[in-house]
């Protein structure tokens, strides 16, 4: 009896298991799809139209007809497009986008915008062989090696929140520092600044601030330059290629901050007393990173699982791949307030506040010496 009801749960569990294996793999085709529908222009002509055929696509776009219609019936099946008259032959079906996907898979100043995520997915299985190797003998794998479309993706996942939020939400939640660079000339240093989007959107926020952006990896640094010149910035932000645990880094700054990189640096520790040093006396040190548990349990939520499934891929080996000496092991993308908060104190740090800011990602601290 015991036996039965045993292998009736193994039963439903494999089965259930299944299922969830077999909806991940159709998840997993979404976003190379959408990457595709991106890069091609799909999503824009058909934001564009009321309704376009596959031949109709083809030739707004510049591509194959086969091609195209066989996308079409995929994104259809999908439920990311709809199709207006199913039972018409293949050549006349007309295909749209529905109202409600449109902000998230095609405007990019929205905070919905999601298709960055497809980027980043098709750069995070780029350098696969490699990470294997890792795996089996130890070092890592370089972010340059990720490729143009991690660069991208990472970019456009934060740029709009960066845009929006920073000005408005982010700092003031600092009032002391929103009223000092609010108020006169002052000077920010924003570490492994990537595209350049958070060093922009400081100067947009503070016509009186000039920000220098570092940033280890040299295509996001020449990708930031360029950001930077078309934001018309170029007189106010600077974009360096720099080490930030390299402790010859120096200069005075009234605040230092670090998006979403910590846990991608090498020697976090030393990255932090170049923060700390910048910062001075009187700086201000400003860290977002995710925002996990407290603690590894089982039953992590989303916003965990997914940090974990860009840290095996990504985050982890870039981590390792940066020579780290600190003795920290790498930290990987699940970088939890302990964590940090042990590599602050060894950086010299005495004290860290979580600033009350409601985001879905990030966790925001600030560092005092
Ligand atoms: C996940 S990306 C975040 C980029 C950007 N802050 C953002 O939020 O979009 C992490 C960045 O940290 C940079 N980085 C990693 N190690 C670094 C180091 N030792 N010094 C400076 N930048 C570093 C990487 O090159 C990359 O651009």
């Amino acid at each position: 009896m015991t036996t039965t009801i045993a292998s009736s749960n193994t039963q439903q569990q494999k089965e259930a298991f299944m299922e969830r294996l077999l909806k991940s793999a159709s998840g997993t085709f979404d976003m190379f799809t959408i990457y595709i529908g991106d890069r091609l222009g799909f999503y824009r002509a058909l934001a564009e139209s009321i309704g376009l055929t596959s031949p109709e696509l083809a030739a707004r776009t510049g591509t194959q007809e086969r091609y195209v219609r066989e996308w079409l019936e995929q994104q259809t099946v999908a439920g990311i497009l709809e199709v207006q008259n199913e039972d018409a032959s293949p050549l006349v079906r007309r295909y749209r986008l529905p109202d409600g996907h449109i902000e998230v898979l095609t405007e990019r100043d929205s905070l919905d915008y999601l298709t960055p995520l497809s980027y980043v997915f098709v750069g995070a299985t780029r350098p696969l062989e490699q990470l294997l190797n890792a795996y089996r003998n130890g070092g890592g794998v370089p972010y340059s090696e990720y490729g143009k479309e991690f660069r991208e993706g990472q970019a456009g996942i934060n740029r709009s929140m960066f845009l929006k939020q920073l000005g408005s939400e982010w700092f003031p939640a600092m009032p002391d520092v929103h009223a000092r660079l609010q108020a006169e000339p002052a000077r920010i240093a924003d570490i492994g600044c990537g595209a350049g989007w958070s060093s922009i959107a400081i100067a947009q926020t503070y016509p009186n601030v000039q920000v220098d952006g570092y940033d280890l990896d040299a295509p996001s640094v020449e990708l930031a330059q360029i950001n930077v010149q078309q934001a018309g910035l170029s007189d106010r932000v600077r974009i360096q290629q720099r080490d930030a645990s390299d402790p010859s880094l120096r200069g005075h700054y009234d605040l230092v901050t670090a998006f979403e990189c910590i846990h991608d640096i090498g020697n976090p520790v030393a990255a932090l007393q170049t923060m700390r040093h910048l910062a001075g006396e009187d700086g201000a040190v400003l860290i977002a990173d995710e925002r996990v548990g407290d603690r590894f349990t089982a039953s992590g939520n989303d916003v965990e699982w997914m940090m974990y499934g860009w840290s095996v891929l990504h985050c982890l080996p870039v981590c390792m791949a940066d020579g780290g000496d600190c003795h920290c092991g790498g930290t990987g993308t699940v970088m939890r307030t302990d964590t940090l908060w042990n590599y602050a104190q060894a950086a010299g740090f005495q004290d860290i506040e979580i600033l009350p800011i409601d985001n879905f990602f990030f966790r925001f601290y600030r560092l005092y010496s």
